[in-house]
Order: C-alpha cells, then structure tokens, then sequence
C-alpha cells in the first residue's frame, strides 16, 4: 500500500503535494518524493524515510511549478532507498510515474525493454511503467499511458505527468484506490478523499478501469479504452479525522474491513495464470533446499505466533515435515536443535520486534536458512532474512493487530502449498483445488462484514462480564489463542483459550453459572468431540455462542445458547474466516467498555526491547 497524490493549478505545487503526502503517510513512510513542472523542465526530488527527510530536502532546493505528482511509499518490490523512491521516471527523464499497487508481469516486461535498450537504475515495478509510457508516446500522452497499462497485469493507481505536454496530468486506477478532487481553476488526484480535503470537498471517486486527465479547468473520465464516462460529483462532508479513517469509528474497525483487499493484494501475483500452482518467483530458497528440509520452526511473538500455529498445522499437513512452534522471547534460550535442514520461519507485522530479530539471529548462526513472513519490506527482520515473503496487508495502524494476522494466515497457505508442491506431497489437482478455496476467501470475508449485527449485540451482551473461555479443538484452538488475546488486549475483559478437551483436567473448575464459553466449531473431524466438550461446560451452567458453518447452526442449537455461522471453505481455511467474527467481537466489547479502541493501555505497536 502506498500513497499518491496530485495537483494542477496555481497554487504552490510543492506545498500542495507535501500537505496531501502528509495525510497518506498512513499509508506507507519508506520513502517519499514529488515530480513538479518547473520552468527548468519535469523535476523529481525524493527521500528513504519519513516525509521530514524529504521536507528538508525541499526546503534546501524547493520545487517550483505548475502541477505535480508525490507518492509515500510502503516498499513491496525493491527495498527502501533514494533511487527505489517514486517519482519514477524514463531514459529521457521527460515522463514521470506515481503508482500504487503492484505490477504482476514487471519482470517479463522489464526484460522485453532492457532487450530494447531501456536502461533501469531500481529494483521498483513502477519503473516499468514510465518506461513503456516513454516506448509509447507518439505525442498524446492519454494514448501513451493506455497503450502502456494495455501490456500491465496487477493493481495500480498511477499519476503520469510528461514535459511534452505540461497542461495535463493523467489518472488511472485499477485495483487500486483513486479519488479526483475538483477545484476552481485547480484540479487534483489522491489515493483518498483526506490526501485533498483541504483544498476541496467534492470530488468523483474513479472505479477500476476508469481513468482520468486533467487541466486547471477540466477533468475528462474515460475507461481506460478510452470511452468517456460521466460520474456524479461527491460532496463530502466529513471531517478530517473521520475521512483519515474512511468513514469508520476507528483505524482497528477501518482495518478489519480492508482484510479481504489484503487477502487479494497478498495472493495477487503469486498464483499462475492456469490457477493451478502457486509461484513464489522472489524467493532464494531453491528446490534442492526445499527438498532437504528436515523440519520447519515457526518463531514469532502474540498475534504473529498465533498466526504461526495456524501456519504450523498448514505445512505441516500439507507438506508432512514436523514443525514447531514457538514465542521468539523462549526460542533462543532453550538452544533449539538447529541444522542446515532446519528451515527457520519468523513472522511479524512489523519486522522490528526484539525478540523475533534475535530468534531469526540465533537461527542463522545455527546455519538455518530463515524465512521471514512479514508487513515492511525495509524493516530489521526482513533485511536479515535469507528469504522474505511479503504480507500486501498496507500499514497496520490499530495496535491490535487484524489484517496483519489474516494476511500472514494467507501467506502461509500460498507457502504451504508452494513446498508441498515442489516436494510433491499434493497432486497438482489437489492444489488447484486449494488455490480456488484460497482465492474464495476474500468475496467470503466480505459477505461476513456485511453481517455483523449479531456479533455486536453479543459483544455488548458479554462486555458485562469479566471472565470468558475460548474453547476449540485443532485449528479451532489456534484461532481461540488469537481471539483471546484480542478480547484482552482491547477490551481488557479476563479470558482465557483452551483446547476443548483439555478443560475438564483443571480449568473446568472455574466453570460457573452463566461464564459465557465462546466455542469454535469448524473442524469437521473433530466436531462431534468439540461437541461433547461444549455439553461438559454447558452442564456446568455457562452461556455458550458456537462458531459454525451454517450446515451445523441448527444441530447445535441444540446444545448452545447461540450461533454464528462462517462460510464454508476447506478445513485449513477456515481461520482465515473465523477470526473475523472474533475480531468484531473485541472491536465491539471494547466499544462497548468506552475503551481506547486504537490505543489499548500499556501496548505499544512495535515492541523493539526485549
Ligand atoms: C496483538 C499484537 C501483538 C503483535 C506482537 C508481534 O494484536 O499486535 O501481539 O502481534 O507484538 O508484533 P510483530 O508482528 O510486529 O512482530
């Protein structure tokens, strides 16, 4: 996820452009830049780090000029650096590019132009794109740039701009966020509606396919076949600080609604064209190596080691080489059996956690090969990782983390099925099969979103008490440990998650009149079990909700006080549609209690002490 934004028009570009990257950074801070047409010609000035390097930048040589393109960056292809920093631009240094999203087939393309003696300097996608801009100008720039995307497969937004034709700025958005923002003699673009508030409230907000070019005095919308549209103009009449959250309450709930963008941003690109197999073109790791493999150690602190339990079961199942699991903050202390063949995999959300960074250190002085399952492309961890698989889940705001864990869920299913593939432990069919119940699940998790009224009037039902179990068996138990935690750490309710058969050997003790037992019920193995277990607490009195697929609602009415039916998807799937319901749950005890939602007491989003 990144963030761009444009203007055209007589204010001070410079200042307009730095104004809007300052609402975006949310959206990505390895880097930032701005292009601005000044009386020189198409000038680029860009920065690693914060948007303050790149103010400082600005203030030692200022951009001055009549429109202009900025772009924050959160790194996906090519590390955080001056040279990987948007703008981009071609040879001729006469076209410029801010782009949002990922571009699948840049490599094919990249290889096609160096062939034809394009010269690259970064390691971006975005670099592709003003190249084949540049390859296809023939004096219309709006031609140039559809020709161009003609060649493109992913998701962008992009902002072109070319010293040919100064009077124009060039939007197009696919798959990826782009808002046109109407002035008075001034015009403008941004990933979102608080990138341009300050300037203007209405604006036309562009579909996937739709393009935009604009002067000071005009915006013309077309398909990006070039077929002109028209759209009806947008008020908005939010304040500042409820369009920084889209229109949600909160960044946590904001975030749990983009979960299935960053179950689509995350698979995007990493599934041929067939739908059979999944590729995962960056990795170093080689098939010899992955045929040597002994044993996986997954390694990661709260939300992310939860997500790793999941990950766990998946590999190991899908793959059937043993795998453990483990908190960072233990794993080096107890000198875990490390060799070569150990494949070492370390999660986090922010690749900065303490722990985490000293386990993946540990690991690799034992000669591991490690893998590092991670949201920031320039953080600690993912530099010192032999290999990294990228969660596309965009900045995580919320201490609480939702769309991280989901994401780093899907990237393990997409690595679960990329080894066993190379080690052959599923048949091609099996795997096609899986891709097409993976690629299911975001349409699924909206369908969840739509409807959760009921998980709100539970959440304010429960938010009373001050004790509550999670109870599952499985992957169930794996999902119950990250529902707790979510439940504590937000809406500072005592609960505690257990493996369902294992309450009566102690903690069915604690079970008393009305304790409400939260049960997941998804696995269909063991659904008669958890089902025994569910009438063990429910004879001692607790009030129990299930989490079922709806086939099961009816039956365990029988047994329990409520349901709440997930979508039907293959076993292995389902934590990525049953911690939603969860996740809601918090975000609405949490409410409910008058809580902090996005800042809970005492956490901090990115622990970098041990
Ligand atoms: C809980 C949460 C934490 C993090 C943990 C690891 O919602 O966010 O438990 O998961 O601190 O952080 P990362 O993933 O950044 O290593």
């Amino acid at each position: 996820m990144c963030g761009i934004v444009g203007y055209i028009g007589k204010r001070d570009t410079q200042s307009v452009l730095i104004e809007g990257l300052k609402k975006l950074e949310y959206r990505g801070y390895d880097s930032a830049g701005i292009a601005v047409f000044t009386p020189e010609g198409l000038q680029i000035s860009k920065s690693i780090g914060r948007l303050a390097n790149l103010e400082s930048k600005l203030e030692a040589a200022p951009l001055v000029g009549s429109a202009g393109i900025g772009h924050t960056r959160w790194a996906t292809h090519g590390k955080p650096s001056d040279v990987n920093s948007h703008p981009h631009t071609d040879n001729s240094e006469k076209f410029s590019v801010v782009h949002n999203g990922i571009v699948e087939n840049y490599l094919e393309l990249k290889e096609e132009l160096i062939g034809q003696g394009h010269v690259f300097v970064s390691e971006t996608d975005t670099e592709v794109i003003s190249h084949l801009v540049a390859r296809e100008y023939d004096g219309d720039i709006v031609k140039a740039v559809q020709k161009a995307i003609s060649y493109m497969r992913g998701a962008f937004a992009l902002g072109v701009l070319t010293e040919y034709e100064p009077h124009k700025l060039v939007a197009v958005r696919q798959a990826s966020p782009l808002i046109i923002g109407l002035g008075e003699g001034e015009n403008f673009i941004g990933s979102d509606i608080p990138a341009i508030l300050k300037y203007t409230r209405n604006v036309y907000i562009l579909n996937d396919g739709e393009m935009a070019v604009l002067t000071e005095d005009s915006v013309e919308l077309m398909t990006i076949e070039g077929n002109f549209i028209s759209r009806e103009m947008i008020h908005v009449d939010w304040d500042a600080v409820t369009a920084e959250k889209n229109g949600f309450d909160h960044f946590m709930l904001k975030e749990i609604h983009e979960q299935p963008k960053a179950y689509r941003d995350t698979i995007r690109g990493r599934v041929d064209e067939s739908g059979r197999k999944v590729v995962l073109k960056d990795l170093n790791l080689t098939e010899d190596r992955i045929k040597q493999i002994q044993n996986v150690h997954i390694v990661a602190c709260g939300t992310a080691y939860h997500a790793g339990l999941v990950g766990g079961t998946v590999i190991e199942q899908l793959v059937r080489v043993p795998v453990y699991n483990d908190v960072a903050s233990e794993y080096r202390y107890r000198s875990p059996l490390i060799t070569p063949e150990t494949l070492v995999i370390v999660v986090s959300q922010s690749g900065e956690t303490a722990d985490t960074l000293a386990a993946l250190r540990e690991a690799k002085s034992n000669g591991a090969h490690v893998l590092a399952v991670t949201n920031v492309v320039g953080s600690s961890i993912a530099r010192d990782a032999d290999d990294v698989l990228v969660t596309l889940a965009g900045p995580e705001i919320a201490v609480a983390s939702t769309k991280a864990y989901s994401s780093q869920l899907i990237a393990f299913y997409l690595l679960g099925l990329y080894l066993a593939q190379v080690r052959g432990t599923q048949s091609e069919d099996q795997v096609a099969h899986m891709i097409s119940a993976i690629q299911a699940l975001p349409e699924q998790v909206e369908s969840m979103l739509e409807n959760s009224d009921a998980i709100k009037a539970y959440a304010e039902q429960i938010s009373h008490n001050q004790h509550l179990f999670f109870i599952g068996r499985g992957l169930d138990y794996a999902v119950a440990q990250e529902g707790s935690l979510k439940l504590k750490e937000i809406s500072y309710i005592h609960s505690e998650a257990y493996a369902a058969g294992e309450l009566k050997h102690g903690t069915l003790a604690l079970i008393e009149d009305g304790i409400p037992v939260i049960a997941l019920a998804t696995q269909d193995s063991v659904l008669e079990k958890t089902v025994s277990n569910i009438k063990e607490v429910k004879a001692r009195g607790a009030d129990v909700m299930v989490i079922t697929h709806e086939e099961h609602v009816a039956s365990l009415l029988k047994s329990v006080d409520q349901a709440f039916a997930i979508p039907k998807t293959l076993p292995l799937f389902t934590p990525a549609l049953s911690v939603v319901p969860l996740q809601l749950l918090s975000y609405y005890a949490s409410l409910a209690l008058g809580h902090d939602v996005d800042k809970p007491r005492n956490l901090a989003k990115s622990v970098t002490v041990e």
